[in-house]
């Protein structure tokens, strides 16, 4: 963590921030989409919480990012942004949430900050100049993404490497270039090979941030469900997996089960009980129900708790 953002530790961190940070030490995104997610990852200490639009596939169960709209996002921003977290929230833009008209864009953008994100992130190069220039506008920091922008899948054919070919590779580096200039403050650079990344990374001024992109960025994002073990329908290789979780979890449901069904659950101490005094008095007074030829619920009920495990 860099001396300007430990200083910054006592409160949220911003967009300015992260700018500084640009050249020390290397920045952390973790993607989340709710509170508990959020307080793992802010409890780690990133620097940037990426409410990303994965939200879909990682979450929503979805093939695809396409799927989700401005008010999934709200929602999940908001999840993650009660939380407090010192890392600055950055929410996404959708796909068709920045691509009608400047007015469509600004009130989206806004929509993510008053659910309580400090930045967007939207994806696209030079095309992207007007939407950009539009939020920056009404003071809302930007981040860019470039490389694999998956809500082009359709256009690109499928979750593929970018920039390979020189063509390829100096569209990226003139378009993140554009995006600098244009007031980004980082810039995601998502599957690119490490040589574009580093040429991202020496001619802009504020930092990149890669994701299957190598080393030579300013900073790295991993998924949230990738990183801790969740997701296992995509696994490319820039993933590398910290943990486990999701076969940790089904191995504790799995032991809950075995429990419930060998009667083993719940034991004593995980029970209310009723004081020996009160117990009686409800015995007694089901006894003498009973009495009166009531052929009620409660005089059928077991009257203790030695007949309820034999029932
Ligand atoms: O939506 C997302 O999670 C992202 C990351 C993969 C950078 O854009």
């Amino acid at each position: 963590m860099s001396a300007d953002i430990q200083s910054a530790r006592s409160r949220p961190l911003t967009a300015p921030d992260i700018v500084a940070a640009k050249g020390g030490e290397p920045l952390v995104m973790v993607t989340a989409y709710d509170a508990p997610s959020a307080r793992v990852v802010d409890g780690a200490g990133v620097d940037m919480i990426l409410v990303g639009d994965t939200l879909a596939m990682v979450v929503l169960g979805y093939d695809d990012t396409l799927q989700v709209t401005t008010d999934d996002m709200v929602h999940h921003v908001g999840a993650v942004a009660r939380t407090k977290p010192h890392a600055l929230v950055v929410g996404d833009l959708p796909w068709m949430s920045y691509h009608v008209s400047r007015e469509e864009t600004v009130r989206n953008a806004a929509a993510l900050i008053r659910a309580g994100a400090g930045a967007v992130k939207l994806e696209g190069g030079r095309k992207r100049l007007d939407a950009i220039a539009a939020i920056l506008d009404t003071e809302i920091p930007v981040m860019g993404h470039l490389g694999l922008t998956p809500q082009s899948i359709h256009a690109i054919g499928g979750f593929k490497v970018q920039g390979k070919q020189l063509d390829a590779a100096r569209r990226i580096v003139d378009d993140a270039v554009a995006l600098a200039d244009a007031g980004c403050f980082a810039i995601v650079l998502e599957c690119v090979p490490d040589g574009v990344a580093r040429m991202v990374t020496d001619a802009i001024s504020v930092p990149t941030i890669g994701i299957g992109a190598g080393r030579h960025c300013d900073g790295q994002v991993l998924v949230y469900h990738d990183l801790l073990g969740f997701e296992d329908r995509m696994r490319p290789r820039f993933v590398r997996r910290y943990a486990e979780l999701g076969d940790l979890a089904t191995d504790a449901v799995r032991h809950f089960a075995l429990d419930v069904r060998a009667g083993q659950f719940p034991s004593s101490d995980e029970t209310y009980h009723m004081t020996d005094q009160l117990e009686i008095a409800i015995d007694m007074s089901v006894v003498e129900l009973a009495g009166d030829g009531a052929d009620t619920a409660a005089a059928r009920a077991p009257r203790n708790r030695s007949e309820l495990t034999d029932a």
